[in-house]
């Protein structure tokens, strides 16, 4: 847009020139022309307001595979990998920095210590109140995992059972809502909850159906998932109510990156397969 914006504005330029210059050709005694209008007097592009200057700053929980993980002290994941595409867009370097996820919120809108959320967070409501989103940029649904040798079937095997959950989430509020009599335990990070189980300490665990699938694929943890709960969630990207901008610039970038088939690439390295609908 700023570029187009340029583009138009040199035209201009060059166009008024010839203009002068013909005028100047043709009979008329010369007059000074106008000083061409310096290529400063366009509007410059919108400077982002961001914590550290070059940096988009990230918030997130990262102990969320396939989203989030720390592999060493290094990020990495799906958020990781769409946070850099969409820095690059923005003409920043990404970097990821490790929060409790139930803390994400009100240090963003705090302020000073990261620009956005990028932690497989589900856009609702409640947190629509307190922040903004981008578009969404993945689907997601809920899920109940228990170990492979559990007879529970469904949510309603599980009343009065121990469910272990993050703290914070969206499957907190599912389990609280529909295990009926369950004593839910609340885990300040998802990996947490699945040693648990794994331990035997909880019964199951509600978390996010493509993070629990990735969890019970490693074989050696011994859990299942028995059931799929369709809550129709959706990704965004979180941004303090106070940085408009930003907003814009992530939801454009994201548009860009959906269309130039970057989105799609990265979908198929963290999930091995294309995105179908999302
Ligand atoms: N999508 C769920 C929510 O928004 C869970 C997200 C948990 N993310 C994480 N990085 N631990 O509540």
């Amino acid at each position: 847009m700023v570029k187009y914006g340029k583009y138009v504005a040199l035209v201009a330029v060059a166009a008024l020139a010839v203009g002068t210059l013909t005028l100047a050709g043709c009979s008329q005694p010369a007059t000074p022309s106008t000083p061409a209008p310096s290529t400063s007097t366009t509007a410059p592009a919108p400077v982002l307001k961001v914590v550290t200057p070059g940096t988009l700053i990230a918030g997130s929980d990262t102990s969320f595979p396939p989203f989030e993980s720390m592999k060493g002290n290094v990020a990495e994941g799906f958020d990781v990998d769409l946070g850099a595409a969409i820095a690059k867009e923005l003409g920043l370097t990404l970097e990821f920095k490790s929060y409790k996820f139930d803390t994400l919120i009100p240090t963003l809108v705090a302020g000073g210590k990261f620009d956005v959320i990028m932690s497989g967070m589900t856009i609702n409501d409640a947190r629509k109140l307190e922040i903004d989103f981008s578009d969404p940029y993945i689907n997601s649904n809920q899920s109940i995992a228990v170990q492979n040798s559990s007879t529970a079937k469904t949510a309603a095997d599980l009343t009065g059972k121990k469910i272990g959950v993050q703290s914070g989430t969206t499957g907190q509020a599912w389990a609280k809502e529909h295990i009926k009599g369950a004593q839910l335990v609340p885990f300040d990070d998802a990996l947490a909850a699945f040693s648990a189980l794994q331990a035997g300490k909880v019964d199951a665990v509600v978390n996010d159906l493509p993070v629990s699938a990735a969890i019970v694929k490693d074989t050696t943890r011994g859990l299942k998932i028995i059931q799929e709960v369709a809550t129709g969630e959706q990704y965004g990207i979180g941004v303090s109510k106070a940085n408009p901008d930003l907003l814009k610039a992530i939801d454009a970038a994201l548009a860009k990156i959906k269309a130039s088939g970057e989105y799609d690439a990265i979908y198929k390295k963290w999930f091995g397969v294309a995105p179908s609908s999302n």
